[in-house]
C-alpha cells in the first residue's frame, strides 16, 4: 500500500467542491520533516487561502471537518498559519505490517494503470571490449525493469546491440592486413580488439595528419580576428559598441583557447605514433586506410560473400564475451535485435519519408529538417550508407508493429541527447503520437582526477578487469572483516561460509555504487568507497540484511511460524513506530522512482531504512526483549527489514548473502 496516495485520495474526496484544482492541492501532502508535525503534513491551505480569499487557517479548518481519515490517522491538527499535520494510528501501523508479512510482495500493490515497455538498454557496440561506461546503461535499464515488471507492467527488454557499425569495417581491414593467426587461434576476441584498436590508431593518425593543417590555418584566421578586434576597440568610443566588442572578444578568446587544446592533444596523438617506429611503418605502409575502412563497412552492408562471412564468425565469438559478463552481472534481456536486424527495412523506409515529405534530399543526402533547427538528422548520406538515425527509426517502428508499447525507454549517456530529441521528433512527424518516448540519460563515469575514468596508460577501462578487482577487494574484506566484530546476539556468525559471497558483495557494490547516484550527474569511480561496510552502499544493505539472518540463526527462530503468528506488534518505542512507518514507504519509493526512471530514490530509501533498523537495533534488544510478546514483535520487524533489503536490492539487479 502507498500511505501517500490514500491519503492523496482522501483529501481529494474532501476538497471535492473547494477547488478547481485538486491534482495540484493534492501534491502539497508531503512526508513530514519533523516527527512534531506528524507523519505527513498536508500544506495547500495556504494557496487555496490566496484563491479563495480567506485566511488559510479557517480554509484548513473546512478542509479537515470534511476529511475523512478517522481509520488510519489521528484527529488531524492545524498548525501554524494552516497546516494540516497527520498522525498515522500505530495500530493501523500495526495492521498493515501484520498484513505485509504474509504476503510476499511485502504489500506492495500495482499500478493503477498497466503500461507495455521496452526498454533499449545496455547495447555495446559489439567487437569492441565493453567499458566502464556500459556498466551504466546495463545496470540502470535492468533496475528500471525489474521496478516496473514488480510494479505490474509489462516490460520488454531488448538489447540494441552495435553489431552493424563502422567498427566492423575496422575489423575487416585489420583481419585482412594484420592478423595474428595464433592470437586468434587462442584468444580470438582479443586479438579482434587489438585490430580495431590498432586500425583505430592507424585511421585516426592520419586524419588527424591531414585536419591538423586546417585546426592551425583556423588559429591564423582567429588570431587575426582578435587582433583586427583589438584594434576596433582602441578607436571605438561609443560605449555601447564597446561593450559588444568586448563581448566579442571574451568569445573569440575562448575560442582560441578552445582550439589551442584541440591542436595540442591533435598534436600529441601524432606525437605518440612519430615515437613509435613500428605503428608509423604500419602507417606510412597504410596511407589510405582511412577511405579503404569506409570501403570494407559498405562492402558488408551490400552483402559482400566474404565480408558477410568474417562478420558472420566475429559476431557470435563477441556475443560470447559479452554473455559472460551479463552472466556475471545477473542480467538477461527478452531480445537481442541488434543493428544488423533493420539492415533490409532502411532503403524502404528513406524512401517512404522521401515520399511523405517527412525527410527530404539536401546536398545528395536525405534528412529530416526539424523546427528549429538548422542541420538536418541525416538518414541517408550521399554515398548511400544508412546511418545510426536511420536503423533507429526502422526499430521504433518494428517495436510498434510487434510489441505494440506504451513506452520506449533508451539508456545511453547524455551525449546522445541530440540524437534522441531528433529521433523522437521524427517519430511523431511519423504519427507516433501516443508513444512515450524517453531518454533516460546518464553522466560519466569519472577517476579521482575528476576526468572520464581510464587506466594509467590512458585507455578506458575494461568492464571485465572492474569485475575481476570488485570481487578481488570483496575477498579482502570477507577475510577481514570478521577481526573487529565483537560476539553480540546481531553479529554475523563467522567463518563465512558462502564462496559466493566475495562475488555478490564486489559485484553488488559496483552496481550499487552507480545506481545510487542521480543518474544525471557524473561520479567518481571509488573502489574503497563502494565497498564501505558503513554509508551509502550495498555492502551496508548486505550487512543489515546478514545481521537479521544472524539473529535468527542464533536464535533459533522458526521463520514461517513468525510470520504466520498473530501476536499483535509492538509499535510503542518511537525506534518501533518509526521503523514500522519506513517499512510502509517502500511502495512510495517504487513509484516515486519510477516517475522519472531513478533507481536512486530506491537506494536512497534502502539506505535510510538500514539507519533505521541500526538505530532500532541500538535501542530495542531483540532476543533478549523483555517478554515473549515483544521479542516475537522485534523479530517479525527484523524480518520484515530484512525482506525489503532483499526485495529491493533484487529488484535493482543485487543479490544479498546469508552472511558476512
Ligand atoms: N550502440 C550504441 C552505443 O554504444 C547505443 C545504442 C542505444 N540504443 C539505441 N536504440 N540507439 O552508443
Amino acid at each position: 500500500m502507498n500511505i501517500h496516495t490514500v491519503l492523496k485520495e482522501r483529501f481529494a474526496l474532501a476538497l471535492d467542491g473547494l477547488t478547481e484544482n485538486i491534482t495540484t492541492a493534492v501534491e502539497m501532502i508531503r512526508p513530514s520533516q519533523e516527527p512534531k508535525f506528524g507523519d505527513y503534513q498536508a500544506n495547500m491551505a495556504m494557496s487555496l487561502g490566496k484563491q479563495l480569499g480567506k485566511p488559510p487557517r479557517e480554509v484548513a479548518e473546512q478542509i479537515v471537518v470534511r476529511l475523512d481519515v478517522s481509520d488510519l490517522c489521528e484527529p488531524p491538527e492545524i498548525a501554524g498559519p494552516g497546516f494540516i499535520n497527520l498522525r498515522l494510528k500505530s495500530d493501523w501501523l500495526a495492521a498493515r505490517l501484520q498484513a505485509a508479512l504474509a504476503d510476499p510482495r511485502l504489500g506492495v500493490g500495482c499500478a493503477a494503470r498497466v503500461k507495455t515497455y521496452v526498454i533499449d538498454y545496455s547495447a555495446p557496440n559489439v567487437a569492441k571490449p565493453m567499458h566502464v561506461g556500459h556498466i551504466r546503461s546495463t545496470m540502470i535499464g535492468n533496475a528500471l525493469a525489474r521496478l516496473l515488471r514488480f510494479y505490474g507492467h509489462k516490460v520488454i527488454t531488448d538489447n540494441h546491440i552495435g553489431d552493424w557499425g563502422t567498427q566492423f569495417g575496422m575489423i575487416l581491414y585489420g583481419y585482412k592486413h594484420f592478423l595474428d593467426r595464433s592470437a586468434y587461434a587462442a584468444k580470438p576476441v582479443d586479438e579482434l580488439a587489438r585490430l580495431y584498436r590498432l586500425v583505430r590508431k592507424l585511421v585516426d593518425y592520419h586524419r588527424d595528419v591531414a585536419e591538423m593543417p586546417q585546426y592551425e590555418q583556423r588559429a591564423v584566421e582567429l588570431r587575426t580576428r582578435l587582433e583586427d578586434l583589438n584594434a576596433k576597440l582602441q578607436t571605438e568610443s561609443d560605449a555601447a559598441a564597446q561593450k559588444k566588442l568586448r563581448k566579442d572578444q571574451t568569445r573569440l578568446h575562448s575560442q582560441i583557447l578552445e582550439l589551442l587544446d584541440t591542436i595540442k592533444a591533435v598534436a600529441e596523438k601524432i606525437r605518440a605514433i612519430h615515437d613509435d617506429p613500428a605503428t608509423l611503418a604500419m602507417a606510412k605502409s597504410h596511407p589510405d586506410i582511412g577511405r579503404a575502412v569506409q570501403e570494407e563497412t559498405s562492402k558488408l552492408h551490400h552483402g559482400d560473400a566474404e565480408n558477410l562471412a568474417l562478420w558472420n564468425e566475429f559476431v557470435p565469438l563477441c556475443m560470447e564475451d559479452i554473455e559472460r559478463i551479463y552472466r556475471r552481472l545477473n542480467v538477461t534481456f527478452d531480445h537481442t535485435l541488434g543493428e544488423s536486424f533493420y539492415n533490409d527495412r532502411l532503403p524502404e523506409l528513406v524512401e517512404r519519408l522521401l515520399a511523405q515529405g517527412i525527410a527530404r534530399e539536401t546536398d545528395g543526402a536525405v534528412g529530416v529538417f526539424l523546427p528549429g533547427r538548422d542541420i538536418p538528422m541525416l538518414v541517408r548520406k550521399k554515398d548511400g550508407a544508412f546511418l545510426y538515425a536511420t536503423t533507429d527509426l526502422a526499430t521504433i517502428e518494428y517495436r510498434m508493429e510487434t510489441f505494440r508499447p506504451d513506452a520506449i525507454l533508451y539508456l545511453t549517456d547524455f551525449r546522445q541527447s541530440l540524437h534522441f530529441e531528433q529521433l523522437f521528433a521524427t517519430a511523431r512527424f511519423m504519427g507516433y503520437h501516443d508513444l512515450e518516448l524517453t531518454h533516460v540519460k546518464f553522466g560519466t563515469v569519472l577517476g579521482e582526477d575528476s576526468k572520464p575514468f581510464k587506466t594509467r596508460s590512458g585507455d578506458t577501462v575494461g568492464l571485465e578487469s572492474l569485475l575481476d578487482e570488485a570481487e578481488r577487494r570483496a575477498c579482502k574484506i570477507r577475510d577481514e572483516g570478521s577481526e573487529g566484530r565483537d560476539e553480540k546476539e546481531d553479529e554475523p556468525l563467522a567463518p563465512h561460509p558462502s564462496p559466493l559471497a566475495p562475488k555478490r558483495i564486489g559485484i553488488g557494490a559496483l552496481v550499487y555504487a552507480d545506481l545510487s547516484q542521480n543518474r544525471e550527474s557524473d561520479y567518481v569511480f571509488s573502489y574503497d568507497k563502494m565497498l564501505a561496510m558503513n554509508g551509502n552502499t550495498a555492502t551496508y544493505l548486505q550487512y543489515a540484511y546478514a545481521r537479521v539472518q544472524s539473529i535468527f540463526a542464533r536464535g533459533k527462530v522458526d521463520i514461517d511460524a513468525l510470520r504466520n503468528s498473530d501476536t499483535p506488534l509492538h509499535l510503542e518505542q518511537p525506534v518501533e513506530r518509526d521503523l514500522a512507518l519506513d517499512l510502509l514507504k517502500f511502495e512510495e519509493a517504487i513509484e516515486l522512482s519510477l516517475q522519472d526512471y531513478r533507481p536512486n530514490v530506491v537506494t536512497a530509501y534502502l539506505y535510510d531504512l538500514a539507519n533505521r533498523y541500526a538505530s532500532f537495533f541500538e535501542q530495542c534488544p531483540v532476543l533478549r526483549a523483555e517478554n515473549e510478546s515483544i521479542r516475537t514483535s522485534r523479530l517479525r520487524l527484523c524480518d520484515l527489514v530484512a525482506r525489503t533489503m532483499q526485495l529491493g536490492l533484487e529488484l535493482l539487479g543485487i543479490e544479498t548473502v546469508e552472511r558476512m
